[in-house]
C-alpha cells in the first residue's frame, strides 16, 4: 500500500514547523525497514549510531544517512514530546512484554517484562531473583502477545549461579526443544565491575551484527561485582559513577536494539532504619542512581513453601500493588491455591 504509506509519511511532516520540515522523501518506508532491520527503532536510536555505522546498512547511501541524521537531529531538537510522535511511531517497533510465566505476575508488570526499559528485581536472598532470570531466558523465546515473536537472549552472570540445567526443566514445562533453548542464550561470566561494563560493548555488537534477533538482556546481579569491587565510604563516590554509566549504557541498548532488560538487585540493612519504627529496616543496594535508571522495580519477599509476594516500588505509571506466583521445577508459575 504505497500510497497510505506516503500519507503517513507525509502526515509526520506535517507535524514540523516549515523551516524544520521533513521531507517525505528522507524517511521513506524503505529506509525505515532497513533500519529497523540492524535494530535501530527510534529517533533516539539514529542519534546514538554514528554515520559510519550507518553507511554500513544494506542500501543507505552517505548522502541518503546524511539526510536521516539531519532530519532525526532537527526532530530531537523540536521536542521529543510534541510532532515527533508521529514519525516516531513509524520508527519504533512495538514494545512487547516478555512473560514471567506467572500471569499474576505479568498483569502486576502490564503484561510481562517491557522492552526499551530496565526492569529491576530485588529481594533478599532465596526470594526467587535468578529464578525468574531463568524462567526469562526461555520466556523470552516463546512467541506471544501482539505479534511478539520471541527471541534470542543474553545472560550476563556476576555471582556465578546460571544453571543451564534449569533451562532444559523450564523448556520441557513449555513444550519446547530444550537445545534449541540453551543455543539462543549466549552466557557470559563477569568478574569485575569493569569486566561487567566492558561485556556491555560485546553485548552491544551482538545486538547490532543480528538486528531484531535478541529480545533480552539479563544481569543477574546488577550490583553484586560493584559491592566487592568498591568497599568502604571512600570509594562510594567513584561506585555510584561508575554505576550510572553503566545503568545509562543499559537504558540506551534496551531503547536502540528493542530488547528488555531485566537486571536483580540485592538488599542492605538500612543503617538510619534502626532510629525509626520503620516496618521494612532493608532496602535496595545503589542509592538514587539505580532507583531512578530503573524503569519498574520489583519488590520481591518469601510467601509459604514455593510462594513469593511481588510488589511494584515506586513504579511512575503502575500502581503499588502486589502478585502471589510460586517456584517450580518448571520455573515461575501461578501460585495455586
Ligand atoms: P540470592 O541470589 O541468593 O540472593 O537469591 P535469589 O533471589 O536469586 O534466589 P533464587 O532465585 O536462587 O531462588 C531460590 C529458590 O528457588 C529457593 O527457595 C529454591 O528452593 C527454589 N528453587 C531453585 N531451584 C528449584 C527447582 O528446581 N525446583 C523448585 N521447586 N524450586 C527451586
Ligand atoms: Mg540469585
Amino acid at each position: 500500500m504505497k500510497a497510505s504509506e506516503d500519507q503517513v509519511v507525509e502526515d509526520a511532516a506535517a507535524y514540523q514547523d516549515d523551516d524544520v520540515r521533513i521531507k517525505p522523501s528522507c524517511y521513506n518506508m524503505a529506509d525505515i525497514k532497513k533500519l529497523k532491520s540492524v535494530g535501530i527503532c527510534t529517533v533516539k536510536g539514529i542519534q546514538m549510531t554514528t554515520r559510519r555505522a550507518m553507511c554500513n546498512i544494506k542500501g543507505l547511501s552517505e548522502a541518503k544517512v546524511e539526510k536521516i541524521k539531519e532530519a532525526a537531529g532537527k526532530m530531537l531538537v523540536r521536542g521529543a514530546f510534541t510532532g515527533v510522535n508521529s514519525l516516531f511511531c513509524l520508527l519504533t517497533l512495538q514494545v512487547f512484554h516478555i512473560t514471567t510465566g506467572s500471569l499474576e505476575f505479568d498483569k502486576l508488570l502490564g503484561g510481562g517484562v517491557e522492552s526499551m526499559a530496565i526492569t529491576e528485581a530485588f529481594g533478599e536472598f532465596r526470594t526467587g531473583k535468578t529464578q525468574i532470570s531463568h524462567t526469562l531466558c526461555v520466556t523470552a523465546q516463546l512467541p506471544g502477545e501482539n505479534g511478539y515473536s520471541g527471541g534470542k537472549v543474553i545472560f550476563i552472570d556476576t555471582e556465578n549461579t546460571f544453571r543451564p540445567d534449569r533451562l532444559r526443566d523450564i523448556a520441557e514445562r513449555f513444550n519446547v526443544d530444550q537445545d534449541a533453548v540453551l543455543d539462543n542464550v549466549l552466557y557470559a561470566r563477569a568478574y569485575t565491575s569493569e569486566h561487567q561494563m566492558e561485556l556491555l560493548d560485546f553485548v552491544a555488537a551482538k545486538f547490532h551484527e543480528e538486528g531484531g534477533v535478541f529480545k533480552l538482556l539479563i544481569i543477574d546481579s546488577i550490583m553484586a561485582l560493584f559491592r566487592v569491587d568498591f568497599s568502604g565510604r571512600g570509594e562510594l563516590a567513584e561506585r555510584q559513577q561508575k554505576l550510572a554509566q553503566m545503568l545509562s549504557r543499559l537504558q540506551k541498548i534496551s531503547e536502540e536494539y528493542n530488547v528488555a532488560v531485566f537486571v536483580t538487585n540485592q538488599m542492605t540493612a538500612d543503617p538510619g532504619a534502626g532510629m525509626t519504627f520503620q516496618a521494612d529496616p532493608k532496602k535496595p543496594i545503589g542509592g538514587h542512581i539505580l532507583a531512578h535508571a530503573s524503569t519498574t522495580r520489583i519488590s520481591l519477599r518469601k510467601g509459604r513453601g514455593e510462594m513469593r509476594i511481588a510488589k511494584i516500588f515506586d513504579s511512575p505509571d503502575m500502581p503499588e500493588n502486589e502478585a502471589t506466583f510460586a517456584i517450580t521445577a518448571g520455573g515461575v508459575t501461578d501460585a495455586k491455591e
